[in-house]
């Protein structure tokens, strides 16, 4: 592939997520229609208009790429290029008037990830990496943060929408871990908690039950600032693992092990 071709492909993302942040922006705290997915998660009519908006202008750009959108299903295109999107991340704040949501992207070339962008449009933070290529916020490099140990760190998670339901409910792990570390975050967007660690303002994240869209763009933005994305466990973070555990890679073996604790203690609920 070109840098030219790749060059491309990054301005089209970054276009498209400028352009989606954008509407959701306007329609933030404005009147908008929602249904139901599950028993309490929802979709908006914000992020259907997102995905229709940010799919198009790929779609027309770069003809015959495949497609794998957080809220519809695309009629395959050539398998070698695959767009990862969440056209708005962050669905249950945005609904609610709780301005913490973004746009994720990513791209995937023959099974790796390529490139990601997330845009943040309450703050008009844009993060941007390429694979190789290092990772950038508004066109600034960025690096994940050098702070240690885990009690001298700030760490984020999120819980799944099925946490009163499910046997994965992450209420053990967050127990071991908020005991140590200096603060853990639940903000409500995975992309952005990624972003974060990306950018040094983190040390470390981890969730369950993830999809693909929720982690594409910003796994790869942590890898590009020199951090290091694996499943619980410590192997390698790949796009369909639904536990992702991310961080400046420091505190990493110190979360793994808390996790490993968590897995093997009696259940919270
Ligand atoms: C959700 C958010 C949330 C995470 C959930 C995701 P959505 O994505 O990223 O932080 O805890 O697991 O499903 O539904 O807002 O796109
Ligand atoms: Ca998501
Ligand atoms: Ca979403």
């Amino acid at each position: 592939m070109s840098t030219e071709g790749l060059q491309a492909m990054l301005d089209t993302a970054v276009t498209a997520a400028r352009q989606a942040g954008r509407l959701q922006k306007e329609r933030l705290w404005g009147e908008f229609t929602f249904d139901f997915k599950g028993e309490v998660d929802i979709v908006t009519e914000v992020d259907r208009a997102c995905e229709e908006l940010i799919v198009s202008r790929i779609a027309a750009a770069f003809p015959g790429h495949s497609f794998l959108a957080e809220e519809n299903l695309y009629a395959d295109g050539d398998p070698a290029w695959r767009w990862v999107i969440d056209p708005l991340d962050g669905t249950t704040n945005y609904a609610h008037g709780f301005p913490w949501f973004c746009v994720s992207i990513a791209l995937e070339h023959e099974g790796e990830l390529t490139l990601g962008v997330i845009y943040h449009c309450m703050m008009d933070e844009l993060f941007t990496a390429v694979r190789g290529g290092g990772a950038f916020l508004n066109g600034k490099p960025i690096r994940v943060s050098s702070r240690k140990p885990l009690r001298h760190s700030l760490i984020a998670t999120g819980f799944p929408y099925d946490v009163a339901r499910g046997n994965e409910n992450n209420f053990r792990n967050f127990f071991e871990l908020q005991l140590a570390a200096r603060g853990v975050r639940r903000a409500g967007a995975a992309a952005l908690d990624l972003a974060y660690v990306a950018a040094g303002r983190l040390e470390g994240y981890w969730e369950c039950k993830l999809k693909p869209w929720d982690v594409a763009a910003g796994s790869l933005l942590v890898r590009e600032a020199g951090g290091m994305v694996t499943n619980h466990k410590g192997e390698p973070h790949r796009i369909g693992d639904h536990r992702i555990l991310a961080s400046n890679g420091l505190i990493h073996e110190e979360i793994e092990a808390l996790l490993e604790r968590a897995e093997k203690s009696a259940p919270l609920l």
